[in-house]
């Protein structure tokens, strides 16, 4: 085949082709006795694989350092082994990036085609803000603040939407102080096999961090299963008689857990994580926090979600809950990195 011939097949440029050829990432090409490409049938599988790991964004290094080995003979077959394993994590670590960017879209087209339909185009939806301004609600979330603090030792103390805003934002600035010391303590919980990780996760987003926490905690993880999955459709926030949408504009509904229950006796330290649905918890976390007795334990939420943060999310759960030392919860990236979750534990002071 001509350059020519192989541009149009693979739809790719001739200085494509011929950087590729000049710098390594593909071995020298076939040429005729007048010194024209010539693309035989093996040049054309080179061709072929630069243009398929290139666009899954394998790096142009990594490609040149394989075709190296590969012309230094079977000597290197261990070297090309280990260097395609590492080619596998950064393409799986690129997916796993563009499965959060295809989510975080999804969610964000849906709530302008949503607006598209109402003319009002909202990021979550108000029910939580709307409870949260009612007197009773200021009402409700002053006292079961002050009690959490009280237990707790906690320093929150608000008493309105603004104020946990705001000590959201001084919380995030004391976490990056705290980060630059982290690095030097070895232990991120005193607690190590006292310590329990509860997980709902639906989509496995929020799942993938709690995986990580217990990592780092060495704690055990208990996942909530639903005794009725959630299905697609069940999820479809755009479509106001999905399951989802039903359950969250109705604070009463506590769907059924399928897993078997977990003996939280001896647990001293427990995170709770979720999805922010409607900017709020699933009612089925609800479910969990009211079916048990946290004791003294201290418990942390977290959450994953496209964009929204935690909002009261976690102090509704403390409400609901009863029992347990709650400390303020943090919302996550589902790409949240290993050495991030530690400097966030670090900064609870467990
Ligand atoms: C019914 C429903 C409602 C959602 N509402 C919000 C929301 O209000 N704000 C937001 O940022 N993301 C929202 N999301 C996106 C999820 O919070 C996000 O994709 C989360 O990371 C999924 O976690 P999971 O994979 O553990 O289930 C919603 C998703 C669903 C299914």
């Amino acid at each position: 085949m001509t350059i020519k011939e192989v541009c149009e097949k693979y739809d790719i440029t001739a200085d494509t082709l011929r950087y590729y050829e000049r710098v390594g990432v593909i071995p020298p090409v076939t040429r005729t006795a007048g010194g024209i490409r010539d693309y035989r049938k093996e040049d054309i599988a080179w061709v072929e694989n630069a243009i398929c790991f290139r666009d899954a964004g394998m790096p142009v290094e990594m490609l040149i350092e394989y075709v190296k080995l590969y012309r230094e003979g079977d000597s290197t077959i261990d070297a090309r082994t280990n260097l395609l394993k590492e080619a596998r994590e950064t393409i799986l670590e690129a997916r796993k990036k563009y499965d959060i960017a295809l989510e975080k879209l999804d969610y964000k087209i849906g709530r302008y085609e949503l607006a598209q339909k109402t003319g009002v185009l909202k990021w979550f939806d108000d029910e939580e803000m709307r409870r949260l301004l009612t007197i009773t609600g200021l009402v409700m979330s002053a006292v079961m603040i002050a009690s959490c603090a009280a237990s707790a030792e906690a320093p929150s103390e608000q008493s309105s939407a603004e104020e946990t805003a705001a000590a959201v934002t001084e919380s995030e600035t004391e976490d990056t102080a705290v980060s630059s010391e982290a690095s030097d303590m070895p232990d991120i919980t005193e607690s190590g096999a006292d310590t329990l990780v509860v997980v709902f996760s639906c989509t496995g987003t929020t799942k993938g961090v709690a995986d990580r926490i217990a990592d780092v905690t060495d704690a055990d993880l208990y996942e909530i299963v639903p005794a009725v999955p959630y299905t697609d459709e069940d999820r479809d926030w755009n479509d106001e008689n999905s399951r989802c949408t039903v359950e969250q504009n109705d604070p009463d509904v506590r769907p059924e857990i399928g897993s078997d229950p977990i003996d939280l006796e001896g647990y001293e330290v427990i995170f709770i994580g979720y999805p922010i649905w409607f900017g709020e918890e699933p009612r089925i976390m609800d479910t969990f926090v009211e079916s048990y007795d946290f004791g003294d334990a201290t418990v942390i939420p977290f959450c994953t979600s496209g964009s929204s943060d935690i909002g009261s999310s976690g102090t509704n759960l403390a409400a609901n809950a009863g029992s347990g030392n709650w400390l303020e919860g943090k919302r996550f990236d589902g790409d949240v990195s290993e050495d991030e979750l530690i400097e966030w534990i670090e900064s609870l002071g467990l």
